[in-house]
């Protein structure tokens, strides 16, 4: 096993190169940040930009010999072909989509490190006996198409393919037809089957979270990621002229928002600051300033680490939007659910071996933040490295992470990557 630095294999990543490619990618989709310094990036799942990313990461996994696929969900992989091709691969990767208000590095370093890593194997001479495949997978962010993770909960058999078919964006286009639209546009690549049984999967990212960087921390040794569940909650009232309408007479859905909102907030209080209760999308019909709301539609993100609380507090929404309303029809979906997971030992061993080979400091911790590598668990031995990030900003511009911090990842990425695919 790995208990030993491989000086060739450390001095082969390049941060230089690795700070590049990243500040390259962030070029796609471009958006103003809170200081000139601080750009951010808006990169929805399966438009132009999303595919400009993949045929950069496609032409640069080419400069190295690596060979590209594409599955029915879209989701991508790069790969390095291992002295045994019939040997199951390590897997490495995480996605290129970002939040329409997004950063630079949220997915998109997990995706780089593990390029970065491959390159670095490469470059050092070490053969590996399995191969190592390099993915992005499709939609993790829900942004455009909700909810995220769609390219890895089809991929594990999570849910089947076609489960978000008739999911709409904002402009009324479905998942279907934009992932349609997208395989073609990507007809050029090869196809590869729909799932898989890798020998293990470790994903790098962000830690999008304040404690990495508060203990003076090079790296998160990730234990498992929180449970997480997303509803949708309509209301339906009645819309009327909002100067001549006495209150007794209307059904104001907005009015009962307020309340229900009010009443999810009493549901889902926690003195110890666990429970993580969140809307963060409303959207209101007719949405005139003088006309009574008929329609609302908001979402609900709820997060919790144990799956009895997530579930007791869950499911005790539509009681509680009913309970709190006056007038309006409840209508309330659940749209994603991921109960809380537990990374199985051997991924986080190997990449603990390689923080501490490497003199580097680094603390097991948990995500609060949900992940791809979330729904491989059932599937191979899984885990993730976590880096520092400012002040644990994320899914915002002003999401920064430090070029060595990556860097230092990506070294202990590559001989994880190296352990495993030896192991
Ligand atoms: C991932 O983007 C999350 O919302 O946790
Ligand atoms: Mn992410
Ligand atoms: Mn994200």
């Amino acid at each position: 096993m790995n208990d030993r630095v491989a000086p060739n294999l450390i001095s082969a990543v390049d941060e230089a190169r690795h700070w590049v490619r990243l500040m390259e990618m962030a070029e796609l989709g471009a958006i103003p940040g809170p200081t000139p310094e601080d750009p951010g990036v808006n990169r929805a799942c399966l438009t132009p930009l999303d595919r400009a990313a993949r045929r950069k990461l496609i032409a640069w996994g080419a400069e190295i010999g690596l060979t590209a696929s594409v599955d029915a969900m879209g989701n991508l992989f790069l790969r390095h072909e291992g002295t045994d091709p019939a040997a199951a691969p390590v897997l490495t990767g995480s996605h290129m989509d970002t939040q329409p208000n997004g950063g630079r590095f949220d997915g998109i370093w997990g995706v780089l490190a593990g390029l970065e890593a491959v390159q670095a194997i490469r470059a050092a001479g070490i053969a590996t006996k399995r191969p190592i495949e390099i993915v992005a997978w499709t939609n993790e962010e829900g942004g455009r198409f909700a909810p995220g993770c769609m390219g890895s909960m089809a991929w594990s058999g999570f849910a089947p393919p076609e489960t978000w078919d008739n999911v709409t964006d904002p402009d009324g286009m479905t998942f279907r037809a934009a992932l349609e639209e997208h395989l073609a546009a990507e007809a050029d690549i090869p196809r590869r089957p729909l799932g898989g049984r890798p020998h293990a999967y470790v994903e790098g990212h962000i830690e999008q979270g304040p404690r990495l960087e508060a203990e003076g921390l090079d790296i998160g040794i990730v234990t498992g990621i929180q449970g997480s569940r997303w509803f949708v909650v309509e209301l339906t009232g009645k819309s009327d002229h909002a100067g001549t309408t006495p209150l007794l007479l209307r059904q104001d859905a907005v009015q009962d928002m307020v309340r229900a909102i009010n009443a999810l907030n009493i549901l889902t209080q926690d003195p110890r600051d666990v429970l993580r209760f969140t809307v963060g999308r409303i959207e209101v019909s007719p949405n005139t300033s003088n006309s009574v709301a008929e329609r609302v539609r908001f979402t609900i993100d709820l997060r919790h680490p144990e799956k009895e609380v997530l579930l007791a507090r869950g499911d005790a929404i539509t009681g509680v939007v009913q309970a709190a309303v006056r007038g309006c029809k409840v209508a309330v979906t659940e749209r994603f659910h991921a109960m809380p997971t537990t990374f199985q030992p051997e991924v986080p061993a190997a990449i603990e071996r390689a923080a501490a080979a490497q003199g580097l400091k680094a603390a097991r911790m948990p995500s609060g933040a949900f992940h791809d590598a979330q729904f491989l668990v059932p599937v191979c031995p899984t885990g993730m490295i976590f880096v520092p990030c400012r002040k644990g900003v994320s899914h915002h511009p002003a999401e920064f992470a430090r070029p060595e911090h990556l860097a230092a990842g990506t070294r202990v990425l590559a001989a994880a990557l190296v352990d495993l695919a030896n192991g």
